[in-house]
Protein backbone atom coordinates (compact mmCIF):
# COMPACT_ATOMS: atom_id res chain seq x y z
CA UNK A 1 0.00 0.00 0.00
CA UNK A 2 1.80 3.13 -0.83
CA UNK A 3 -0.73 5.88 0.38
CA UNK A 4 -1.56 6.68 3.97
CA UNK A 5 -3.65 8.90 5.65
CA UNK A 6 -2.90 10.86 8.82
CA UNK A 7 -6.27 11.79 10.50
CA UNK A 8 -5.35 14.53 13.07
CA UNK A 9 -7.51 14.17 15.90
CA UNK A 10 -5.47 15.75 18.92
CA UNK A 11 -6.82 18.93 18.89
CA UNK A 12 -8.50 19.91 22.54
CA UNK A 13 -11.76 22.03 21.30
CA UNK A 14 -11.24 24.39 23.24
CA UNK A 15 -13.70 27.01 20.64
CA UNK A 16 -15.93 23.75 20.95
CA UNK A 17 -16.22 23.87 24.61
CA UNK A 18 -16.07 20.66 25.38
CA UNK A 19 -14.89 18.96 28.39
CA UNK A 20 -13.15 16.46 26.49
CA UNK A 21 -11.19 16.42 23.16
CA UNK A 22 -12.99 17.54 19.98
CA UNK A 23 -12.45 14.56 17.73
CA UNK A 24 -14.44 12.26 20.86
CA UNK A 25 -17.36 14.43 20.73
CA UNK A 26 -20.71 12.81 19.75
CA UNK A 27 -22.34 13.51 16.77
CA UNK A 28 -25.62 11.35 15.23
CA UNK A 29 -25.11 8.72 17.77
CA UNK A 30 -21.18 8.24 17.20
CA UNK A 31 -17.72 10.06 18.28
CA UNK A 32 -16.29 12.68 15.39
CA UNK A 33 -13.25 10.11 15.43
CA UNK A 34 -15.23 7.19 14.40
CA UNK A 35 -17.27 8.87 11.32
CA UNK A 36 -13.59 9.88 10.12
CA UNK A 37 -12.39 6.20 10.52
CA UNK A 38 -15.71 5.20 8.81
CA UNK A 39 -14.93 7.88 5.88
CA UNK A 40 -11.63 6.17 6.07
CA UNK A 41 -12.60 2.76 5.70
CA UNK A 42 -15.39 3.15 2.81
CA UNK A 43 -12.42 5.04 0.45
CA UNK A 44 -11.94 3.06 -2.25
CA UNK A 45 -8.51 3.45 -2.72
CA UNK A 46 -6.57 1.18 -0.61
CA UNK A 47 -4.85 3.09 2.65
CA UNK A 48 -3.27 2.34 5.96
CA UNK A 49 -4.44 4.92 8.57
CA UNK A 50 -2.04 6.49 11.17
CA UNK A 51 -4.90 8.64 13.78
CA UNK A 52 -2.94 11.09 16.14
CA UNK A 53 -4.77 11.51 19.32
CA UNK A 54 -4.30 13.62 22.79
CA UNK A 55 -2.36 12.02 25.58
CA UNK A 56 -4.62 9.46 27.04
CA UNK A 57 -6.52 9.00 24.17
CA UNK A 58 -5.10 5.94 22.51
CA UNK A 59 -6.92 2.99 23.93
CA UNK A 60 -10.17 4.88 23.49
CA UNK A 61 -9.27 5.28 19.44
CA UNK A 62 -8.16 2.12 19.10
CA UNK A 63 -12.06 1.00 20.12
CA UNK A 64 -13.11 3.60 17.99
CA UNK A 65 -11.25 1.80 14.99
CA UNK A 66 -12.88 -1.87 15.69
CA UNK A 67 -15.08 -3.95 13.35
CA UNK A 68 -13.42 -1.69 10.35
CA UNK A 69 -11.49 -3.27 7.88
CA UNK A 70 -8.35 -0.73 7.86
CA UNK A 71 -4.96 -1.12 9.29
CA UNK A 72 -5.14 1.79 11.84
CA UNK A 73 -2.06 2.94 13.46
CA UNK A 74 -2.57 5.22 16.61
CA UNK A 75 -0.13 7.70 18.10
CA UNK A 76 0.27 10.50 20.47
CA UNK A 77 0.24 13.62 19.11
CA UNK A 78 1.36 17.44 20.57
CA UNK A 79 0.41 20.88 21.73
CA UNK A 80 -0.06 22.39 18.52
CA UNK A 81 -1.53 21.15 14.85
CA UNK A 82 2.19 21.12 13.43
CA UNK A 83 3.28 18.85 16.40
CA UNK A 84 0.66 16.57 16.34
CA UNK A 85 0.97 15.81 12.21
CA UNK A 86 5.14 15.82 12.85
CA UNK A 87 4.48 12.94 15.25
CA UNK A 88 1.69 11.17 12.53
CA UNK A 89 4.49 10.78 10.25
CA UNK A 90 6.93 9.78 12.35
CA UNK A 91 4.61 6.79 12.04
CA UNK A 92 3.94 6.90 8.47
CA UNK A 93 4.21 3.11 7.33
CA UNK A 94 7.29 2.02 5.12
CA UNK A 95 6.98 2.37 1.59
CA UNK A 96 3.81 5.16 1.69
CA UNK A 97 4.97 7.23 -1.13
CA UNK A 98 1.72 9.34 -0.98
CA UNK A 99 0.47 10.62 2.06
CA UNK A 100 -3.11 12.28 2.65
CA UNK A 101 -3.32 15.00 5.93
CA UNK A 102 -7.06 15.01 7.29
CA UNK A 103 -8.64 16.98 10.08
CA UNK A 104 -10.99 14.41 12.55
CA UNK A 105 -13.14 17.98 12.72
CA UNK A 106 -14.48 17.45 8.75
CA UNK A 107 -17.05 14.60 9.56
CA UNK A 108 -18.93 15.37 6.35
CA UNK A 109 -16.07 15.22 3.80
CA UNK A 110 -17.04 13.76 1.36
CA UNK A 111 -15.34 10.55 -0.71
CA UNK A 112 -15.24 12.52 -4.08
CA UNK A 113 -12.61 14.98 -2.37
CA UNK A 114 -10.16 12.25 -1.37
CA UNK A 115 -10.31 11.08 -4.92
CA UNK A 116 -9.82 14.68 -6.16
CA UNK A 117 -6.40 14.83 -4.21
CA UNK A 118 -5.38 11.74 -5.05
CA UNK A 119 -5.68 11.89 -8.31
CA UNK A 120 -3.87 15.08 -9.07
CA UNK A 121 -1.05 13.02 -6.84
CA UNK A 122 -1.17 10.60 -9.25
CA UNK A 123 -0.72 12.86 -11.96
CA UNK A 124 2.17 14.30 -10.48
CA UNK A 125 1.36 17.09 -8.18
CA UNK A 126 4.19 17.23 -5.00
CA UNK A 127 1.32 19.05 -2.85
CA UNK A 128 -2.48 19.29 -3.48
CA UNK A 129 -4.72 21.35 -1.36
CA UNK A 130 -9.02 20.54 -1.49
CA UNK A 131 -10.20 24.19 -1.74
CA UNK A 132 -13.93 26.22 -1.39
CA UNK A 133 -15.35 29.51 -3.39
CA UNK A 134 -15.73 32.35 -0.91
CA UNK A 135 -18.73 33.36 -0.58
CA UNK A 136 -19.03 36.58 1.76
CA UNK A 137 -17.80 40.37 0.41
CA UNK A 138 -14.42 40.33 1.99
CA UNK A 139 -12.62 43.15 3.48
CA UNK A 140 -9.76 44.13 5.60
CA UNK A 141 -10.00 45.50 9.32
CA UNK A 142 -8.14 47.38 11.58
CA UNK A 143 -8.04 45.09 14.73
CA UNK A 144 -7.23 48.40 16.78
CA UNK A 145 -9.85 50.76 15.43
CA UNK A 146 -12.51 48.36 13.70
CA UNK A 147 -12.39 50.11 10.18
CA UNK A 148 -12.67 48.49 7.47
CA UNK A 149 -11.20 48.86 3.85
CA UNK A 150 -13.23 47.26 0.90
CA UNK A 151 -11.72 46.31 -2.34
CA UNK A 152 -10.54 42.93 -1.59
CA UNK A 153 -10.53 40.69 -4.86
CA UNK A 154 -12.68 37.78 -3.99
CA UNK A 155 -12.36 36.31 -6.80
CA UNK A 156 -8.68 35.65 -5.74
CA UNK A 157 -10.07 34.11 -2.80
CA UNK A 158 -9.97 30.79 -1.70
CA UNK A 159 -10.96 28.76 1.65
CA UNK A 160 -8.60 25.49 2.60
CA UNK A 161 -10.28 22.18 3.73
CA UNK A 162 -8.52 18.59 4.07
CA UNK A 163 -7.62 15.72 3.07
CA UNK A 164 -4.64 17.67 1.29
CA UNK A 165 -2.23 15.86 -0.29
CA UNK A 166 1.56 14.82 -1.04
CA UNK A 167 4.41 13.64 -1.87
CA UNK A 168 5.64 11.51 1.13
CA UNK A 169 8.97 12.16 0.94
CA UNK A 170 8.73 15.61 0.31
CA UNK A 171 6.16 16.42 3.06
CA UNK A 172 8.83 14.68 5.19
CA UNK A 173 11.93 16.54 3.91
CA UNK A 174 9.61 19.91 3.89
CA UNK A 175 8.96 18.95 8.09
CA UNK A 176 12.31 18.78 8.82
CA UNK A 177 13.63 21.21 7.00
CA UNK A 178 11.22 24.15 8.80
CA UNK A 179 10.44 25.61 12.46
CA UNK A 180 7.53 27.34 13.80
CA UNK A 181 4.02 26.47 13.41
CA UNK A 182 2.00 26.23 10.42
CA UNK A 183 -2.08 26.23 10.10
CA UNK A 184 -1.58 23.37 7.63
CA UNK A 185 0.94 21.38 6.10
CA UNK A 186 0.41 22.89 2.24
CA UNK A 187 2.21 26.09 4.09
CA UNK A 188 4.49 23.63 5.33
CA UNK A 189 5.33 22.64 1.84
CA UNK A 190 5.34 26.04 0.21
CA UNK A 191 7.58 27.49 3.18
CA UNK A 192 10.42 24.72 1.81
CA UNK A 193 9.50 26.11 -1.86
CA UNK A 194 7.39 23.50 -3.55
CA UNK A 195 3.96 24.45 -4.99
CA UNK A 196 0.65 23.57 -3.87
CA UNK A 197 -1.92 22.83 -6.25
CA UNK A 198 -5.39 23.29 -6.47
CA UNK A 199 -8.59 20.47 -6.53
CA UNK A 200 -11.97 21.67 -5.99
CA UNK A 201 -13.02 21.09 -2.34
CA UNK A 202 -17.27 20.28 -0.89
CA UNK A 203 -18.71 22.97 1.23
CA UNK A 204 -20.20 19.87 3.47
CA UNK A 205 -16.49 19.06 4.53
CA UNK A 206 -16.35 22.28 6.74
CA UNK A 207 -14.79 22.42 9.95
CA UNK A 208 -16.47 21.54 12.83
CA UNK A 209 -14.68 24.29 14.90
CA UNK A 210 -18.14 25.86 17.08
CA UNK A 211 -20.95 24.48 18.79
CA UNK A 212 -23.06 25.63 16.32
CA UNK A 213 -21.25 23.81 13.69
CA UNK A 214 -22.05 20.44 15.74
CA UNK A 215 -25.39 21.39 15.44
CA UNK A 216 -25.14 22.31 11.53
CA UNK A 217 -23.59 18.39 10.79
CA UNK A 218 -26.59 16.49 12.85
CA UNK A 219 -28.94 18.65 10.78
CA UNK A 220 -26.78 17.27 7.72
CA UNK A 221 -27.19 13.57 8.69
CA UNK A 222 -30.87 14.31 9.54
CA UNK A 223 -30.13 14.38 13.14
CA UNK A 224 -31.20 16.99 15.43
CA UNK A 225 -29.72 17.86 18.52
CA UNK A 226 -32.80 19.96 19.36
CA UNK A 227 -34.63 18.55 22.40
CA UNK A 228 -37.85 17.49 21.95
CA UNK A 229 -40.88 19.33 24.25
CA UNK A 230 -44.32 18.62 24.93
CA UNK A 231 -47.40 20.17 26.85
CA UNK A 232 -50.60 18.41 27.80
CA UNK A 233 -53.28 18.86 30.01
CA UNK A 234 -55.81 16.33 32.05
CA UNK A 235 -59.04 17.01 34.03
CA UNK A 236 -61.25 14.62 36.15
CA UNK A 237 -64.12 15.38 38.04
CA UNK A 238 -64.22 14.42 41.26
CA UNK A 239 -66.20 10.99 42.50
CA UNK A 240 -67.22 10.76 45.80
CA UNK A 241 -67.04 7.03 45.04
CA UNK A 242 -63.50 6.36 45.17
CA UNK A 243 -60.00 6.58 47.19
CA UNK A 244 -58.22 9.82 45.16
CA UNK A 245 -55.21 8.36 43.01
CA UNK A 246 -52.83 11.58 42.91
CA UNK A 247 -49.29 11.67 41.40
CA UNK A 248 -48.97 8.30 42.23
CA UNK A 249 -49.96 8.29 45.45
CA UNK A 250 -52.76 7.52 47.15
CA UNK A 251 -54.87 10.40 49.72
CA UNK A 252 -56.83 9.03 52.07
CA UNK A 253 -59.51 10.91 53.59
CA UNK A 254 -59.62 13.21 50.23
CA UNK A 255 -62.53 12.74 47.10
CA UNK A 256 -61.91 10.22 44.53
CA UNK A 257 -61.69 11.53 40.99
CA UNK A 258 -63.65 9.41 38.18
CA UNK A 259 -62.07 7.96 35.05
CA UNK A 260 -61.51 5.30 32.65
CA UNK A 261 -58.56 4.19 34.67
CA UNK A 262 -57.37 5.36 38.05
CA UNK A 263 -57.94 9.09 37.32
CA UNK A 264 -54.56 10.11 38.18
CA UNK A 265 -54.65 13.41 36.25
CA UNK A 266 -51.22 13.79 37.34
CA UNK A 267 -49.82 11.01 35.49
CA UNK A 268 -52.23 11.27 32.50
CA UNK A 269 -50.80 14.95 31.98
CA UNK A 270 -47.40 13.40 31.90
CA UNK A 271 -48.07 10.92 29.32
CA UNK A 272 -49.67 12.77 27.24
CA UNK A 273 -46.50 15.19 27.02
CA UNK A 274 -44.68 12.57 26.14
CA UNK A 275 -46.49 11.12 23.63
CA UNK A 276 -46.96 14.59 22.55
CA UNK A 277 -43.47 15.62 22.64
CA UNK A 278 -42.40 11.96 20.43
CA UNK A 279 -44.95 12.82 18.28
CA UNK A 280 -46.43 8.97 18.93
CA UNK A 281 -50.01 10.43 19.37
CA UNK A 282 -52.32 10.71 22.49
CA UNK A 283 -53.59 9.26 26.09
CA UNK A 284 -56.63 8.58 23.75
CA UNK A 285 -55.13 6.96 21.28
CA UNK A 286 -53.14 4.77 23.69
CA UNK A 287 -55.16 4.34 26.47
CA UNK A 288 -58.42 5.34 25.50
CA UNK A 289 -61.78 3.76 27.20
CA UNK A 290 -62.36 1.66 24.25
CA UNK A 291 -58.76 -0.64 25.42
CA UNK A 292 -60.94 -2.70 28.19
CA UNK A 293 -57.46 -3.79 29.57
CA UNK A 294 -56.67 -0.37 31.10
CA UNK A 295 -60.08 -0.52 33.16
CA UNK A 296 -59.31 0.24 36.41
CA UNK A 297 -55.80 -0.07 35.82
CA UNK A 298 -53.17 1.90 37.90
CA UNK A 299 -52.19 5.01 35.67
CA UNK A 300 -48.51 3.88 36.51
CA UNK A 301 -48.85 1.05 34.00
CA UNK A 302 -49.58 3.75 31.06
CA UNK A 303 -46.30 4.94 31.87
CA UNK A 304 -44.42 1.66 32.25
CA UNK A 305 -46.12 1.24 28.26
CA UNK A 306 -45.12 4.77 26.92
CA UNK A 307 -41.62 3.95 28.26
CA UNK A 308 -41.45 0.77 26.00
CA UNK A 309 -42.49 2.55 23.13
CA UNK A 310 -39.90 5.68 23.71
CA UNK A 311 -37.37 2.95 23.76
CA UNK A 312 -38.31 1.78 20.22
CA UNK A 313 -38.54 5.18 18.90
CA UNK A 314 -34.87 5.68 20.37
CA UNK A 315 -36.28 8.29 22.77
CA UNK A 316 -35.33 9.09 25.97
CA UNK A 317 -37.25 11.38 28.60
CA UNK A 318 -35.13 14.29 30.16
CA UNK A 319 -37.41 15.99 32.91
CA UNK A 320 -40.55 16.62 33.40
CA UNK A 321 -42.71 19.86 34.85
CA UNK A 322 -46.32 19.09 36.20
CA UNK A 323 -48.27 22.02 37.97
CA UNK A 324 -51.92 20.84 40.10
CA UNK A 325 -54.86 22.81 39.39
CA UNK A 326 -57.56 22.84 42.09
CA UNK A 327 -58.01 23.31 45.87
CA UNK A 328 -58.23 19.64 47.33
CA UNK A 329 -55.89 18.16 48.13
CA UNK A 330 -53.03 20.17 49.55
CA UNK A 331 -50.05 18.90 47.91
CA UNK A 332 -47.35 21.28 50.10
CA UNK A 333 -46.78 18.28 52.84
CA UNK A 334 -46.30 15.28 50.43
CA UNK A 335 -44.85 17.62 47.48
CA UNK A 336 -41.17 15.64 48.13
CA UNK A 337 -43.05 12.03 48.40
CA UNK A 338 -44.80 12.67 45.17
CA UNK A 339 -41.84 13.86 43.44
CA UNK A 340 -39.76 10.89 44.53
CA UNK A 341 -42.25 8.52 43.20
CA UNK A 342 -43.19 9.70 39.86
CA UNK A 343 -39.37 10.17 39.11
CA UNK A 344 -38.86 7.13 40.14
CA UNK A 345 -41.56 6.36 37.94
CA UNK A 346 -40.86 8.48 34.87
CA UNK A 347 -36.59 7.59 34.94
CA UNK A 348 -35.97 11.17 34.91
CA UNK A 349 -36.40 14.27 37.39
CA UNK A 350 -40.06 15.03 38.06
CA UNK A 351 -40.77 18.62 39.67
CA UNK A 352 -43.94 19.02 40.91
CA UNK A 353 -46.10 22.36 41.98
CA UNK A 354 -49.63 23.22 42.55
CA UNK A 355 -51.89 26.74 42.48
CA UNK A 356 -56.03 27.17 42.86
CA UNK A 357 -57.56 29.49 40.36
CA UNK A 358 -58.96 32.20 43.54
CA UNK A 359 -62.48 30.22 43.63
CA UNK A 360 -62.92 30.83 39.67
CA UNK A 361 -63.77 28.18 37.17
CA UNK A 362 -64.50 24.55 37.91
CA UNK A 363 -62.07 23.97 39.57
CA UNK A 364 -62.43 26.97 41.91
CA UNK A 365 -66.06 25.49 42.37
CA UNK A 366 -64.52 22.35 43.92
CA UNK A 367 -65.92 20.06 41.16
CA UNK A 368 -62.32 18.03 40.12
CA UNK A 369 -59.47 18.49 39.24
CA UNK A 370 -56.53 19.31 36.53
CA UNK A 371 -53.13 19.24 36.04
CA UNK A 372 -51.26 20.18 33.50
CA UNK A 373 -47.35 18.81 32.25
CA UNK A 374 -44.23 19.93 30.13
CA UNK A 375 -41.84 17.55 29.23
CA UNK A 376 -38.26 17.39 27.01
CA UNK A 377 -36.99 14.62 25.55
CA UNK A 378 -34.02 14.03 23.88
CA UNK A 379 -32.59 11.17 21.60
CA UNK A 380 -30.77 7.77 23.71
CA UNK A 381 -27.67 8.20 20.82
CA UNK A 382 -27.23 11.91 21.97
CA UNK A 383 -24.37 12.21 24.03
N1 LIG B 1 -5.16 19.10 16.06
C1 LIG B 1 -4.22 18.18 16.50
N2 LIG B 1 -3.34 18.53 17.47
C2 LIG B 1 -3.37 19.77 18.03
C3 LIG B 1 -4.32 20.72 17.59
C4 LIG B 1 -5.20 20.35 16.58
O1 LIG B 1 -4.20 17.04 16.01
N3 LIG B 1 -2.50 20.05 18.99
C5 LIG B 1 -6.14 18.69 15.05
C6 LIG B 1 -7.56 18.73 15.60
O2 LIG B 1 -7.83 17.53 16.32
C7 LIG B 1 -8.42 18.90 14.39
C8 LIG B 1 -7.49 19.63 13.41
O3 LIG B 1 -6.19 19.56 13.95
O4 LIG B 1 -8.85 17.68 13.82
C9 LIG B 1 -7.93 21.07 13.19
O5 LIG B 1 -7.76 21.81 14.39
P1 LIG B 1 -8.89 22.64 15.12
O6 LIG B 1 -10.14 22.60 14.34
O7 LIG B 1 -8.30 23.94 15.51
O8 LIG B 1 -9.16 21.72 16.41
P2 LIG B 1 -8.81 22.02 17.92
O9 LIG B 1 -7.44 22.55 18.02
O10 LIG B 1 -9.13 20.76 18.65
O11 LIG B 1 -9.89 23.13 18.29
P3 LIG B 1 -9.62 24.52 19.05
O12 LIG B 1 -8.64 25.27 18.19
O13 LIG B 1 -10.98 25.16 19.12
O14 LIG B 1 -9.05 24.17 20.40
MG1 LIG C 1 -6.91 24.49 17.09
Amino acid sequence: MNTALVIVAAGSGQRLGSSFPKAFVGLAGKPLLRHALEQAASWHIPHSVVVVVPEGWVEPARALAQGLVLPVTVVVGGDTRTASVRQGLQALPEGATRVLIHDAARPLMTPSVFDRVHSALEAGSAAVIPVVPVVDTLVTRDSTTGATEGGVDRDALVGVQTPQGFDAGLLLAAYESVTGEFTDDAEVMRSAGHSVDSVEGESAGFKITYPQDLERAASLLGHSHTPLVGFAMDVHAFDDESPLYLAGLVWPGEKGLSGHSDGDVVIHAIVDAVLQAASLGDLGHHFGSDRAEFAGAPSSVFVEHTRGLLLEAGLVISSVGVQVVGNSPKLASRRLEAEQHLTTLVGAPVSLSATTTDGLGFTGRGEGIAAVANVVLRRATDH
